[in-house]
């Protein structure tokens, strides 16, 4: 089998042996070792585009950047597909779904056996977090798809650099990747290949090795992401000490130029990262925020007692539908030159295209299937799930440190959802064990980003897809580490999508946000009071900093009331949620102590919970509470 591997390449003989080992099972034609340049990166754009699988959009608006079309039946993360295979059954908890992995393995034996016939199998070696840094860990993927290795080459670090730091004795993560489709000699390909029908998305949390068959979408095929630095992280950071979580990291940075943390957790299609990239508002000036990530943190302890995070990834694989100059000027401007647009629809003089992008659709565009489109067809012009894959270092907010091996200190841990009713804007945990449960019963309607079947679901810590281990055990796990450290961040819980009766948005979210994270950052530094609500502190009124917005004082109590009756309803439906925990004996004490106290503090607000009108008074005896 033809290979570019050379003594030079690694001296890593596990490495070498694995990747031999892969490549006797799939019966690749020939293996590529990704060394990461500039020079690889344009060879495999060129094999693509000769296929017609990436379609190069006009340099003037988007330079070297492309459009990509997947398969129709491979568009998201396909949870139903996706299994951790622990030894035991219970170590996979009842959010996972679970196959021994005997019997996995032998059904995997089989589907991967000259599965990459007629294909290059490439290795890329990837690093999640700055190479060499303490926090950052290193994966092999072995895959079938140039698409997946010019991805992984912009949401992660790859190549040469990442082997050298891996040196000759380093350990990887194995992952292995085929879109599940040989070619006979002189079949012709698929712009897309994949075998939906067939999709396997495998994690071994003991042996900590991922395998995914049948899709070449996103989280499914980069397994960097979602498989990686998220469910086989988590099982490492339980064991190890650490947190790897579903959270942007943002850094706010004040008039005086103090600057404070952010790592904040919301499901998928939540608005993640217009938060990540945020732009002040009107009456905020002087006021800076930037961008360390917008999907994935590893969080460890420092030396002084802090948790200090890094951005797992190098890129970013954003929601494309309702991005907008005027949402999120700065994602767009990430995705200007070399980016992968997948999914959207392109224009007729070469840009791409997605619904929220501009008021006016243009008049005629190829949807995301590559059919002529207009504004009155009747059909969306990109997948809802479309997506743009762009450097981090291209945001123009991007935080000086956000490569910084050692991390950025964490003050305030956020968790928010979809919600349309109940959940108010924002509300601060009194304690951490409070904190860790207002995270636990976080939820969310439905988003495009997966292919769940329920309208709300509960997603704690919005890590419901993506633990790698029993929840049950998570939730310990998270209550553990703030006892573990000194000064664990503050816990805060949001929610931008409160509706009125009409189904109007109450917030008006976006840049406006900035005046809730002020106000998160003004608690951490002990300067604002708050007011004791039945859920957990919440600001006056006089507290948020309203310059450039004219919102009253009703308008503030409509997106902070508590209506009891619905509240417990909602208490009930966490109960029922935890419940699943409770009945398999991996419920912690402290969360029936919080469930009880939740209730009894709702029982006690009378029907509705106000905040309290008219304090003028700020940062004194009020300032006492929740310190
Ligand atoms: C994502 C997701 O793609 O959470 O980031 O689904
Ligand atoms: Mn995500």
């Amino acid at each position: 089998m033809r290979t570019n591997l050379t003594a030079r390449t690694t001296g890593n003989k596990k490495l070498v042996a694995w990747v031999e080992r892969i490549a006797a099972l799939c019966g690749p034609d020939s293996v590529h070792w990704c060394d990461g340049t500039e020079k690889e990166k344009a060879g495999l754009e060129k094999i693509l585009v000769g296929k017609g699988a990436l379609i190069p959009l006009n340099p003037k608006k988007h330079p070297g950047s492309f459009l990509c079309r997947s398969n129709p039946a491979d568009v998201a993360r396909m949870e139903h597909r996706t299994f951790i295979c622990s030894e035991k059954e219970s170590d996979a908890g009842p959010t996972n779904n679970w196959m021994a992995p005997a019997e996995m393995r032998v059904k995997l034996e089989v589907l991967f056996t000259g599965c990459m016939k007629g294909r290059v199998l490439y290795v890329v070696p990837y690093s999640m977090g700055p190479v060499g840094s303490h926090i950052s860990k290193i994966g092999v993927e072995i895959t079938d798809s140039p698409y997946v290795v010019l991805s992984l080459r912009i949401t992660t670090r790859i190549g040469a650099r990442v082997l050298k730091a891996l040196g000759d004795e380093g350990a990887f993560v194995p992952c292995v990747h085929s879109v599940g489709a040989p070619l006979a000699a002189g079949e012709k390909d698929a712009v897309w290949p994949c075998r939906p029908e067939d999709v396997y998305i495998v994690h071994y949390p003991e042996s900590r090795e991922i395998w995914s068959f049948g899709s070449g979408y996103g989280g499914n095929a980069l397994l960097g992401k979602k498989c990686l630095a998220l469910r086989i992280a988590s099982v490492m950071a339980r064991d190890e000490g650490w947190l790897a979580e579903h959270m942007l990291i943002v850094g706010i940075e004040d008039p005086q130029g103090e600057k404070t943390y952010i790592a904040a957790a919301f499901p998928s299609a939540c608005g993640k990262t217009n938060l990540a990239m945020l732009i002040p508002p009107n009456g905020f000036k002087g006021w800076k925020v930037f961008t360390v990530g917008d999907d994935i943190a590893w969080i460890k302890a420092g030396p002084d007692g802090r948790f200090y995070a890094v951005n797992a990834e190098a890129g970013f694989f954003g929601v494309a539908p309702g991005t907008s100059p005027l949402t999120n000027k700065n994602a767009i401007e990430s995705c200007r030159a070399g980016a992968i647009f997948t999914n959207t629809a392109l224009t007729d003089d070469g840009d791409v295209w997605w619904e929220g992008l501009s008021a006016q659709a243009p008049k005629h565009l190829l949807d995301w299937m590559g059919q002529d489109w207009t504004p009155d067809c009747g059909r969306l012009a990109a997948h809802p799930n479309a997506r743009f894959t762009a450097p981090a270092a291209h945001c123009p907010c991007i935080d000086p440190d956000w490569e910084n091996p050692k991390g950025v200190p964490i003050s305030a841990f956020v968790f928010g959802g979809r919600l349309s009713k109940n959940a108010p804007l924002v509300y601060q945990s009194f304690n951490w064990d409070h904190g860790v449960y207002m995270a636990a019963t976080a939820g969310s309607e439905k988003t495009a980003a997966a292919d769940n079947a329920e309208p709300v679901r509960y997603d704690p810590m919005a890590m419901l897809p993506f633990c790698g281990y029993n929840m049950g055990d998570y939730f310990a796990h998270w209550l553990q580490m703030g006892r573990a450290v000194p000064r664990p961040p503050k816990i805060f819980r949001v929610n931008w999508f409160r509706k009125d009766a009409g189904g109007n948005f109450v917030w008006p979210g976006f840049g406006d946000n900035l005046r809730v994270l002020k106000w998160i950052v003004d608690r951490v530094r002990g300067r604002v009071g708050a007011a004791e609500g039945p859920l957990g502190f919440m600001p006056f009124y006089e507290d948020i900093l309203w310059k450039g917005l004219a919102y009253s004082r009703e308008e503030f109590a409509a997106v902070s009331d508590v209506d009891a009756g619905e509240a417990l309803q909602e208490a009930e439906g966490q109960r029922l949620f935890l419940d699943t925990f409770a009945k398999i004996g991996k419920l912690p004490e402290e969360f029936v102590h919080e469930q009880r106290m939740l209730v009894l503090r709702l029982k006690r607000c009378g029907a509705k919970w106000r905040l309290p009108s008219g304090c003028k008074r700020r940062g004194t005896a009020l300032a006492r509470k929740g310190q």
